[in-house]
């Protein structure tokens, strides 16, 4: 049995590694300690309370009391999810990125030493490595050098490396995966192809940023849920692990093919001027996690895609967030 404490578990990525842990380990529990910003929904979470293995705990983890209030002396493992997530409203304020991001992955570190949680799992981004060129064949890898351009990028590396100094100072068992841009069901309609798939739904205008060939490299949540649990299970103390499914993509490409597969008209793209900073291209190495810890990703883009569009058409309410 595995005691995990999940944070950030009514949001996009948070809520799948919820829902598959408790689908398929059925030896363990999980609490779900969220704030539920606009950015967190319990509906995300189907059936969770019924499985008898599951408790919600609504709290901010930058307090301190209330984590060690809703953290048990018997959990097996932290898995820190929570977060500020986007970078547009990260150059538009940074307050909350430094409050959640960085204060609030302190007070987990602390509270995991104080309550001798076993393990401590970071969730961080391939962001904080900063921009590849775009004509360029290079990847990011786990000794790629750190470069956070957005405020949003400067605060998830500034809680790796308070999860490092954790490690390295009180031998807290630390392990961090950094991942590339994540698509899938009950994703906010603030990203990308929630937006695109909402607005071509409503026959409304895609915006996308600059000349629309920025590259991001695209995994299924599923894909990096299962790799954050190979990571719990077997990752090595102190580790860093890049997670990728090898699937670069220029923007306007992605746009382009999701809207040919609804039978949408190109018609409704619309270029918009670039976000401030705009990194160019990112794309993972994952050759670490694949043979260290035998992971892969189990979907394509082919697969993933279409179950991502089905549940969004299936959906209609939930795919405009709460
Ligand atoms: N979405 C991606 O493509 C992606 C890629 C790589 C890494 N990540 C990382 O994965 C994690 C999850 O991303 P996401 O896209 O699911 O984010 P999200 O914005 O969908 O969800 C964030 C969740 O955290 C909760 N939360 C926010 N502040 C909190 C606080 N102070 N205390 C407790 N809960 C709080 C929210 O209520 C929400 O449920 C983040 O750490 C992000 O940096 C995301």
């Amino acid at each position: 049995m595995a005691n995990l404490f999940i944070t950030g578990g009514a949001g996009f990525i948070g809520s799948a590694l919820v829902r598959l842990v408790l689908d398929e380990l059925p030896d363990c529990t999980v609490t779900n300690f969220d704030a539920l910003t606009y950015a967190g929904n319990l509906d995300n979470l189907p059936g969770a309370e019924a499985t008898g293995r599951y408790r919600f705990i609504h709290g901010d983890i930058a307090d301190r009391q209330a984590v060690l209030a809703a953290l048990e002396p018997n959990t097996d493992a932290i898995i820190n999810v929570a977060a500020e997530s986007h970078v547009d409203r990260s150059i538009t304020s940074a307050d909350a990125f430094l409050r959640t991001n960085v204060l609030g992955t302190q007070v987990l570190l602390d509270a995991a030493r104080e309550r001798r949680v076993g393990r401590f799992v970071q969730i961080s981004t391939d962001e904080v490595m900063g921009s590849l060129s775009d004509d360029d064949t290079t990847f990011f890898t786990e000794s790629s050098p750190f470069a956070p351009n957005s405020p949003y990028a400067a605060s998830k590396a500034a809680a790796e490396h308070f999860v490092r100094a954790a490690h390295h100072t009180f031998g807290l068992d630390t392990v961090i995966t950094r991942c590339g841009n994540n698509y899938g069901p009950r994703q906010f309609p603030e990203k990308l192809i929630p937006l695109l798939l909402a607005n071509a739904m409503r026959d409304e205008p895609i915006p996308v940023y600059g000349d629309g060939r920025n590259v991001r490299d695209w995994i299924f949540v599923d894909d990096h849920c299962r790799a954050i649990l190979s990571v719990l299970h077997k990752g090595r103390a102190g580790a860093v692990y890049n997670v990728g499914a090898r699937n670069e993509r220029r923007n306007i490409e992605l746009v382009e093919a999701i809207l040919t597969q609804l039978g949408k008209p190109l018609s409704l793209i619309r270029y918009v001027p670039d976000r401030l900073g705009h990194d160019r291209r990112y794309a993972i190495d994952p050759t670490k996690i694949e043979q260290e810890l035998g992971w892969r990703p189990r979907e394509t883009w082919q697969t993933g895609l279409a179950k991502t569009i089905q549940w969004y058409q299936q959906n209609p309410r939930l795919r405009n967030g709460k």
